[in-house]
């Protein structure tokens, strides 16, 4: 998920349950990858495999050579991006954009497939738009060019995140092609989990926004479908100790003056289910020093004795 799952939260995720964290998308395009944002999202240093690295584009060289780039800096899988709606990558016929013209899926799938050793995945959603739900032609394209599993978004492009996902068509592709496909949309509990894997046949699941402030949910899902029981919620202290954790990596990642913007966000994403998260998430805001935001953050989840970092 783009500005969201760089390797702090997808280490965090992998931790606490998650079987695969991929990382945001990176463009296929090469000038854009001597930035600084695009050096740091392709450092895997010290990320535990199987590391998936998630590209973007359209041009069937240029992804092959993202792809090669990538497995070059230590990505274990390709995963490439067909499911982002975003007006950024649309436009640019990248994307799901891409659900439109099957040629050039298939172009695009056997160009990265061919040049690179390692396992590559594609991301869909269920089609351009309601009325062209070409998902299914789509998953067997894929599978026949070499793609090694699919993960779908129930939502057509159109469709952005309005309204509810719909596993019928995912149903319908894990019906149709014999790869892994992972259901995902609107998985937000253990027992949705279990309904979604019910209603599709899916091998596998992906959430994204449900993992928001949240990323002890794998570990939830996962029990709960090992089980049948759930786990007790954990203490507003452990929640901390987790953030906490979380803020150390980004700004290790980062440094302390971007660590600490980009960990504002992730704490209103924390604290959102807590009294007085509001007011908290505003004071928090104006702080621009890691010490002080890790001492608040320690304060408020009553996780007072590491709010000195190691
Ligand atoms: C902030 C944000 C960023 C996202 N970035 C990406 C991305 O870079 N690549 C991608 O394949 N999907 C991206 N997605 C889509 C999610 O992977 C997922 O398909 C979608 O949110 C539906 O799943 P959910 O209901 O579990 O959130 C993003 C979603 C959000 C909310």
């Amino acid at each position: 998920m783009a500005g969201v799952t760089d390797r702090a939260f997808r280490n965090l995720c992998r931790k606490l349950g998650a079987g695969l964290a991929v990382s945001e998308m990176t463009i296929s395009d090469a000038r854009f990858w001597n930035t600084e944002k695009s050096r740091t999202r392709m450092d895997h240093h010290n990320e535990p495999g199987p590391i998936s690295v998630q590209i973007a584009g359209s041009d069937p060289q240029l992804l092959a050579q993202a792809a090669r780039h990538n497995v070059a800096l230590g990505a274990q899988i390709i995963d490439i991006n067909m499911g982002c709606p975003a007006k950024k990558v649309c436009k640019v016929d990248a994307g799901s954009a891409l659900l439109r013209d099957e040629a050039l899926v298939e172009r695009i799938c056997r160009a990265v497939v061919a040049a690179v050793p390692v396992p590559v995945t594609l991301k869909i959603r269920t089609g351009w738009s309601r009325a062209e739900r070409n998902a299914v032609t789509i998953a067997g394209i894929a599978q026949d060019a070499g793609i090694a599993m699919l993960a779908v978004h129930g939502r057509a492009r159109d469709d952005h995140f309005v309204g509810a996902a719909e596993y019928e068509t995912i149903a319908a592709i894990k019906q149709a092609v014999k790869i892994p496909v992972l259901a995902n949309g609107d998985i937000d509990t253990p027992q949705k989990a279990r309904q979604v894997l019910a209603e599709t046949q899916a091998d596998g699941l992906m959430i994204g926004r449900a993992a928001l402030g949240r990323p002890w949910i794998f570990r939830d899902i996962a029990h709960y479908l090992a089980t049948g029981t759930t786990l007790a919620q954990p203490s507003s202290t452990q929640v901390g100790n987790w953030l906490l954790e979380h803020l150390d990596a980004l700004y290790e990642l980062y440094g302390e003056v971007q660590g600490v913007r980009i960990a504002r966000k992730h704490i209103q994403w924390y604290c959102v289910d807590h009294a007085g998260s509001e007011a908290f998430w505003h004071s928090v805001n104006r702080l621009d020093r890691m010490a002080e935001q890790r001492a608040v953050v320690a304060e408020f989840f009553g996780a007072p004795e590491l709010s000195i970092a190691a």
